[in-house]
């Protein structure tokens, strides 16, 4: 049988879903769960005999990794999961896109230009309150609900035994400082002597956590070239106070972080703006290292007209994931004010809020695997070298489908769609 469109336009929630179990069969061999060790902030110390405790622990962050030779290693992909928490699923995604991304040869030799055994993949875990069965061990980070997505301190653990098995007090960690620890791993040429470059890259919600992280983490590499690549997320960090749609609804919360940097609670936030950075011109700082300098990838599926996050602050920033996302490419170029930025953005035909298409599209194999080996250190680099962003005119072709999806989509406003993130 031959399904018709709106037949299949009206199904297409439960496809997502065969599609998900239908394409990406589990393949456990290629993955190993394996835990990082990560840090203890010592600043949250007053009591001597706590800190001194504190600087031996470490706490950790679980996740999935690539069984790979770490001397072959030349590139490591980051990639932050969803809402759903669902590290193994984004593990095979992304596995999957490298494969697709090995098939390459050149044409001289006919050598493949990538090979598997080249490329890293980690799939950390933000575990949460319902997590508590995931853990495999006590020392596991854990978050409350989604707030890892945006750098919120850990709930758990709340206490740590010392080498005497005295028990201490354990503060918060945040989520940022757990990809910092990612990041200072896979950067650290005694293990990986052959890394050129790291990917920290997300969908959906995991999108969201990458452009927080992107703005205000410390990304920790040293001279080890990294970029970010965000696809789809469902509202961003805006740069100032200014929006695209109405917040007459939530004037007092639209600007306040996740979606702004209008003020914010957070201790990673708030130690690095007081400590790391000019107080005078704190976030004059913030918004140029981001815009000039940090690497930053978008990419957008052109069918992604979910709307994910339906609060008043996200619909300030556009009414879907794709509108949100043009606008906050206009926003960008409204703070760059005509100067050059370090951003680029690709728009992906035919897709929508799906990550797999996202990944294995020419742009998202780019960004993946291939681009910026032997890039300038993050953070520090102007001259990148990949297209300077705009949103890129849609073809007449494409502006079709978007007539016709702008079509469908009045007609199905009115049926629910789940928060994805
Ligand atoms: C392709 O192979 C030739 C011959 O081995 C080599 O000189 C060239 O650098 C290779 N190109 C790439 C892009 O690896
Ligand atoms: C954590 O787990 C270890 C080993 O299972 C156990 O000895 C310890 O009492 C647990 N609790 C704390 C707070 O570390
Ligand atoms: C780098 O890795 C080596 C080998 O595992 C380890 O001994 C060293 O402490 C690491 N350095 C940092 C800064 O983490
Ligand atoms: C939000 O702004 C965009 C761009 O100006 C506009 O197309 C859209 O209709 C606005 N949405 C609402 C709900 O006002």
């Amino acid at each position: 049988m031959r399904l018709s469109t709106p037949l299949l336009l009206l199904l297409s929630p439960l496809l997502a879903h065969a599609y998900r179990m239908k394409d990406v069969p589990a393949d456990t061999s290629k993955r190993v769960r394996i835990s990082l060790p990560v840090h203890l902030p010592e600043e949250a110390y007053d009591n001597p005999v706590d800190l001194e405790a504190a600087r031996q622990a470490r706490f950790q962050l679980s996740g999935f990794e690539s069984p790979r030779d770490p001397t072959q290693i030349t590139r490591a992909v980051i990639q932050l999961h969803g809402l759903a928490r669902d590290a193994w699923w984004y593990f095979d995604l992304t596995t999957q896109a490298l494969e697709r991304a090995t098939r390459r040869k050149n044409r001289t030799d006919g050598q493949n230009l990538l090979t598997e055994q080249q490329v890293m993949i980690f799939a950390p875990f933000f575990l949460n309150d319902q997590d508590n069965g995931a853990t495999p061990n006590n020392r596991t980070l854990q978050w409350h609900g989604s707030q890892w997505a945006y750098g919120a301190d850990t709930r758990a653990p709340a206490t740590f035994l010392d080498a005497q098995g005295l028990s201490h007090p354990a503060p918060g960690v945040s989520s940022f400082e757990a990809v910092d620890a990612a990041v200072q791993h896979y950067s650290n040429k005694t293990r990986f002597p052959n890394i050129q470059s790291i990917v920290v890259a997300g969908h959906s919600l995991g999108a969201q956590m990458v452009q927080r992280y992107a703005l205000i983490g410390a990304v920790p590499s040293r001279d080890v070239p990294v970029h970010f690549v965000i696809a789809n997320p469902s509202s961003y960090a805006y740069l100032d106070s200014t929006r695209p749609n109405s917040t007459e609804a939530c004037s007092s919360t639209y600007d306040a972080w996740k979606f702004g940097l209008g003020s914010y609670t957070q201790r990673y936030l708030s130690s690095f703006m007081s400590e790391s950075l000019d107080s005078s011109k704190d976030v004059e700082d913030v918004r140029r290292r981001y815009t000039r300098e940090r690497k930053v990838h978008y990419l957008y599926g052109l069918a992604d007209h979910e709307v994910g996050d339906n609060r008043c602050e996200a619909f300030a920033q556009g009414d879907t994931h794709l509108m949100r996302g043009q606008l906050y490419m206009q926003h960008l170029d409204h703070i760059l004010a005509g100067e050059q930025g370090s951003h680029t953005v690709d728009y992906v035909p035919n897709v929508a809020h799906e990550p797999l298409k996202m990944f294995i599209s020419a742009a998202g194999l780019r960004h993946l695997f291939t681009s910026n080996d032997a890039g300038e250190p993050t953070g520090v680099g102007y001259g990148d070298k990949a297209r300077p962003f705009y949103p890129a005119r849609l073809s007449g072709e494409q502006q079709v489908q978007e007539a016709q999806a702008s079509l469908w989509r009045a007609l199905f406003s009115a049926i629910p769609l789940p928060a994805l993130g």
